[in-house]
């Protein structure tokens, strides 16, 4: 397993096709599922330098938060609620350009102001888990973030 993440320049997709091939080949041999979403989470955020990058992990009829890198966030979330708990309920990605504007956001902290989350899903097609990405400027996630995020979730199926 590679030590050290390759330093990536470019444009957002050159970025995510080349961290892509690398997360792969971290989580190839690990098959503990919050070790995986720790390192990928870590890859993530280390290329990308967003606000908070992490998961939350669907237990019973609440996510409940995993693996992350950034300050520290809210612990439960119930289904339907802010912009994860819809993300799992609509099993639908999210792309909130500005947090203030998207009804029942739950600001973990004033700092984030823009967000996406991905449904994570296990072989059968389940949600097991959502990755929540948090920037701190207005607008950060776009089609191509939810296009490669998705591939980067699929690691996981
Ligand atoms: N803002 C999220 C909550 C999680 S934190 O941002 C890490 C939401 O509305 O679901």
């Amino acid at each position: 397993m590679a030590e050290h993440l390759e330093i990536i320049e470019g444009s957002k997709a050159e970025r995510y096709a080349a961290l892509l091939p690398q997360i792969e080949s971290v989580l190839e041999d690990e098959p503990d599922p919050i070790a995986r979403m720790a390192n990928m989470a870590a890859m993530l955020h280390e290329t990308f330098r967003w606000w908070w990058t992490g998961f939350y992990r669907v237990i019973g009829d609440e996510l409940v938060l995993g693996p992350f890198q950034g300050p520290l966030a809210c612990t439960r979330i119930r289904r339907g609620r802010g912009v994860c708990g819809t993300a799992w309920d609509k099993d639908e990605t999210q792309i909130v350009p500005d947090v203030d504007k998207f009804p029942g956001h739950i600001a973990c902290s004033s700092a984030s102001r823009s967000e996406i989350v991905v449904p994570v899903h296990d072989a059968q097609g389940h949600v097991i888990a959502v990755l929540d990405i948090d920037s701190a400027e207005l607008a950060t996630f776009d089609e191509t973030d939810k296009e490669w995020l998705e591939k980067m979730v699929k690691i996981l199926e």
